[in-house]
This record gives C-alpha cells, sequence and structure tokens, in this order.
C-alpha cells in the first residue's frame, strides 16, 4: 500500500509518463478516462495509448456509480488485469475517485496513477487518496482511503482549461490560502482570473498540493487536522445540493467559494477572524464568481440540507471547520440556526442580492 503520493509537474506528457512506466514495468497498462477525456485529453499521452488497454466510460456525477465500476471491473477481469498491472486514471475527479475504487478493490488492489485534468482534480480530488462513488442517493457514499503511487500534473491541460472549470479548481485554491499563511493568500487574491497567467497558475499550484498533501500525510483518514480542508463545505455542500433541485446546478468550487464568504463571517463573528480578510476574500471571490441567488426564503431549507450534512456527530448541530486567523484552524465547531442565518445575510449583502 502506497502511504504517500510522489507528485509529477510535467511539461511533457507523453514523455514524463513513459519514463515513470518504464521504472515501473507493468504487466498489462488500463488507462481508464470519460467519453469527454478521452476525445480531448487521451491523445496527449500519444503512442502510449498502443500499448495500453482503454476503458472508456460516460462523463459526469451520473456516471459515477456502482454500475460503472462494475464495468471497470469486468474489463479488467476480461482484459487479462493482473496485480502487476497498473491503472492510469486520466480525467476529473469523478475518474479518479472512481477508478482510484476500482483499482484499490480488484484482486485486493492493484497499483494506480491519477493524471488530473480539471484544476479542481489537480489541487485536491486526485491528491490525498479518497476513492469511491455514490450509493442510494448519497455523494461518495461507499469508498475506500488509499494513495495513488504517484500523480501527474501536466501543465498542457492548464492552457485549454474553460473558465467555470478555472474558478471551479481556484475556490479550493482559495481554501488553501486561508489555511496556510498570509504570504500565499495574498499571491492568491492578486491572481488575474479574467486573464490567468498559465506559469503563475503553476506555481499557485503546486503550493496548493503541497499545502494539502502534508495535511493528508499527518492524517490520511481525516480524524483530525485532515478536517481542516472543509473549510467552506458545510455552507458550499448546502448550497450545492439546493441548486441540484433548481433549474441549474452549481458547479462544486462555485458552491465552496460561497461557502467560503458565509464561513469565514462565522469565523470572525465566533473566533475573531481579521475583518479585513473576510472582506478581501469575500470581495476577490464576489469579482470573479458574480452570484448565486438565494433568499430569506431559502433559509430553512438549506439548514435542512446542512443538519443532514455527512460530517455531523449529532442529528440537531452543524459541524464546520472555521478559522480564527489565517493558518489557524478551529476544528469540530457548531454554530446555530440563527448565526448560520446571520452568514447567509452577510453572503447575500456581501454578493449584492
Ligand atoms: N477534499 C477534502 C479532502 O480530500 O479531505
Amino acid at each position: 500500500m502506497t502511504l504517500k503520493s510522489n507528485i509529477h509537474f510535467s511539461q511533457n506528457l507523453c514523455s514524463d509518463v513513459s519514463t515513470l512506466l518504464q521504472g515501473v514495468s507493468p504487466e498489462q497498462l488500463f488507462i481508464l478516462t470519460d467519453t469527454n477525456s478521452a476525445k480531448h485529453c487521451l491523445p496527449l499521452l500519444g503512442t502510449l495509448t498502443n500499448n495500453a488497454k482503454i476503458i472508456e466510460v460516460s462523463n459526469g456525477d451520473s456516471a459515477k456509480n456502482l454500475h460503472t465500476i462494475e464495468q471497470i471491473w469486468t474489463f479488467l477481469c476480461t482484459n487479462g488485469g493482473t496485480r502487476h498491472s497498473v491503472m492510469l486514471n486520466l480525467g476529473g475527479g469523478v475518474i479518479t475517485d472512481m477508478g482510484g475504487f476500482a483499482a484499490s478493490t480488484f484482486k485486493r488492489g492493484i497499483r494506480f496513477i491519477n493524471i488530473p485534468t480539471t484544476l479542481l482534480s489537480m489541487v485536491d480530488a486526485a491528491i490525498g487518496g479518497k476513492t469511491g462513488f455514490n450509493f442510494n442517493g448519497l455523494k461518495n457514499e461507499i469508498g475506500v482511503i488509499n494513495q495513488p503511487s504517484d500523480v501527474i500534473i501536466s501543465a498542457e491541460f492548464l492552457r485549454t482549461l474553460p473558465k467555470t472549470e478555472l474558478l471551479s479548481g481556484y475556490a479550493e485554491i482559495i481554501k488553501h490560502g486561508l489555511i496556510s499563511n498570509n504570504t500565499y493568500l495574498n499571491t492568491i487574491l492578486n491572481f488575474d482570473l479574467a486573464n490567468p497567467d498559465v506559469k503563475g497558475l503553476q506555481d499557485i499550484i503546486r503550493e496548493s498540493i503541497d499545502i494539502k498533501s502534508k495535511i493528508v500525510e499527518q492524517d490520511p483518514t481525516e480524524k483530525g487536522v485532515r478536517k481542516t480542508l472543509n473549510l467552506g463545505h458545510t455552507i458550499g455542500h448546502a448550497l450545492e445540493s439546493f441548486s441540484l433541485k433548481k433549474e441549474k446546478a452549481l458547479p462544486h468550487g462555485y458552491a465552496v467559494a460561497y461557502g467560503l464568504i458565509a464561513e469565514l463571517y462565522l469565523s470572525y463573528k465566533m473566533y475573531k477572524f481579521p475583518k479585513e480578510t473576510l472582506l478581501s476574500v469575500s470581495r476577490y471571490i464576489k469579482e470573479y464568481y458574480g452570484a448565486y441567488n438565494i433568499g430569506c426564503d431559502d433559509y430553512p431549507e438549506l439548514f435542512n440540507l446542512m443538519l443532514h450534512d455527512k460530517k455531523n456527530t449529532s442529528a440537531t448541530e452543524v459541524n464546520f471547520t472555521l478559522l480564527s486567523g489565517v493558518g489557524i484552524p478551529v476544528l469540530n465547531c457548531t454554530a446555530d440556526q440563527n448565526a448560520i442565518f446571520q452568514s447567509l445575510d452577510f453572503y447575500r449583502d456581501t454578493v449584492g442580492l
């Protein structure tokens, strides 16, 4: 079992993956990808695909289910998969989560390598070993924590990143800035998301991955310090689930960005998080992410969604990770309904609703 992933920053994906695989000499190479990544990303692996067996599954979160996992296992079984096979997971978070799970359970575990193609998966999903799939109507209900042997971050995918994908991933980067230090946070808040400079973004990604990796190394199974990574996600997940019932689903990172505004407000009210930082982060998010429309009438439904968050330890209290300062997390906090409603008021005032 891999305890710590090797992270590689690649400028030439095909040659860097070839070099890595030469050192591994897998009996068979499988590449898991989805329809979209098969079209746009797989060609970057060039001649490597000649000797690999390609497992192509449907796109999107709706395909993140047991049926697709069964499809992957069946493909491995019927195409000569052995304990010495290697699986490359090429795609966004859905692919790295499902591929990691299928590889971790096939013949009690084969080696897998993540090649994230979205910013969100580069700085979050592909790092840290959380794998799994949705089940019984619940997101990531079944899964295991098992680290990929390697994660390859390719600059080639950043050059063609659509704006929504850039923003969605960048929200997790803002979170990493908030849980680390002011110098990095200021670099993040000075980055121009309207005209992104790929070199600057690569430096930011490196630091973001380093922050997450160090936390995961200390606490891979989320008993303590890994909960820091949940900042912004309690209110963020509620907004995301709420949006699924409306006409347009909110991308995960946008929901986290709005969740950060509300949860930094709770941090300021309850733990004296600095007001200037609350305001500068909120202004940055408003400038680039705009607003997601909610009204006071939606608060009870959002609160109910928060009560069902799987991080809660009681049926009547909502659990949060908050901050008393940049880089100073306060774990296992609870906030009452009134405080949460005030934080939603602050969110609405900030984004101009
Ligand atoms: N996405 C948060 C974590 O990996 O723990």
